[in-house]
């Protein structure tokens, strides 16, 4: 038994033109059966030369004959030999080189596919807000009676939560286009961050009341000052404000806290100490160790986030519109601009930002920002 199958590997060794195939080579290609063609060829024709000069020539004729034979078909084998390995190379390349073309090609199709769904969702979340601006607008103009003051409260209140959401949009766009430009430039001052936050809360106040949210603060009075970019925190905090209020249905209930952290290990006790609210009742998540930073945290009782989808969440521009511009359904998710936006900002502070969530019980996004 073993003794024909290693019989069958000797065959199947010998067997050039089933290893040509084996190979995918055309056998006219292909170097192994060349090699032993050229050389038949060579052992037929030093033979017929021998057999013919042999009746014609002396025997010292007939070796210089067969050796110039031998020469000629050294060289012809050697040709032949040279010229199909360099076409089966080419080919090679070839093959290789029209395999990278389609790959890059279904690229490019995957990418122009996402950059439309990035558009559509775009289209669809600056015209949305408009269409509720103008069917305000049209209820009130056909009033018949005249329109009461509560009427008025809430339509102004509609509109704008309508025009805060859009802005907000557009403030990020703008933001990316410098970033991509290069033209987002930090540039850091030391001043009040007590100060910045408490504005932005104001300014997001009519907002959350439109949607019947509530929005407050809890910011340590012992905040330090340090050095930062105005606009770019307001920025992070508008994001991640206008993200809250968005995901947290009426009645819901939203803190933005803020304490000073001497010590990477103080957090916890820290935490405790403020009475700060995370989305869950324990009293902090995990945190990466941070010292000498002030940290923010911005609590909601909202929707809260799929786990499989929190990795994903502060992934950079050009990833957000590739990868995140859609889901497995090709339903648009949303511009997801934001917090790739936010996450930019703290990183050129050499802070770090993160959220702990829970699908239906809420999300605590937090960042910290160095004060040395
Ligand atoms: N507070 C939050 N609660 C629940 N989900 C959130 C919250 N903040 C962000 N998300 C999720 O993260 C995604 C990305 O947010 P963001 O980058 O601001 O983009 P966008 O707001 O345009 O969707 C959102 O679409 C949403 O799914
Ligand atoms: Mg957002």
């Amino acid at each position: 038994m073993e003794n024909s199958t290693s019989s069958q590997k000797r065959i199947n060794h010998i067997n050039v033109v089933k290893q040509c195939k084996e190979e995918g080579f055309p056998l006219w290609e292909c170097p192994n059966f060349l090699f032993l063609f050229t050389g038949l060829l060579a052992v037929i024709s030093m033979g017929a030369t021998y057999i013919l000069a042999s009746y014609y020539f002396p025997p010292e004729v007939v070796i210089i004959l067969i050796g110039v034979v031998s020469f000629i078909m050294v060289v012809i084998s050697y040709l032949v030999n040279e010229g199909i390995r360099r076409i089966t190379q080419s080919k090679k390349e070839l093959s290789k080189s029209n395999e990278a073309l389609s790959f890059a090609l279904a690229e490019a199709r995957r990418e122009k596919k996402m950059r439309e769904d990035f558009t559509t969702m775009l289209v669809h979340d600056l015209r949305s807000p408009l269409e509720a601006v103008r069917l305000i607008i049209e209820l009130l103009q056909e009033k018949k009676k005249p329109i009461s003051a509560k009427d008025w409260h809430d339509s102004l209140m509609s509109i704008n939560h309508s025009v805060a959401n859009m802005l907000n949009l557009i403030t990020n766009l703008l933001d990316i286009a410098k970033f991509e430009r290069g033209k987002f430039l930090i540039h850091k001052h030391l001043d009040d961050i007590q100060k910045v936050v408490t504005l932005q809360i104001e300014n997001f106040k009519i907002l959350a009341l439109s949607k019947g949210v509530k929005l407050s603060s809890n910011l340590a009075s012992n905040l330090p000052s340090l050095s930062f970019d105005e606009y770019a925190l307001d920025r992070v905090l508008a994001n991640l404000i206008v993200n809250a209020i968005k995901f947290t249905p009426a009645g819901g209930e939203i803190v933005v806290q803020a304490i000073y952290v001497p010590k990477g290990n103080e957090i916890k006790k820290l935490a405790e100490q403020y009475g700060m609210k995370w989305f869950v009742n324990s009293s902090s998540p995990f945190i990466p160790s941070i010292s000498h930073s002030i940290l923010v945290v911005i609590t909601d009782n909202g929707i809260g986030i799929p786990k499989d989808k929190l990795d994903k969440l502060f992934l950079t521009f050009s990833q957000v519109i590739t990868t995140q511009g859609t889901v497995k359904t090709g339903i648009p998710l949303g511009t997801g601009l934001g917090l790739s936006i936010a996450k930019a900002i703290i990183q050129a502070h050499r802070g770090i930002i993160s959220v702990s969530s829970e699908e239906g019980k809420g999300s605590s996004f937090y960042f910290s920002l160095p004060t040395a």
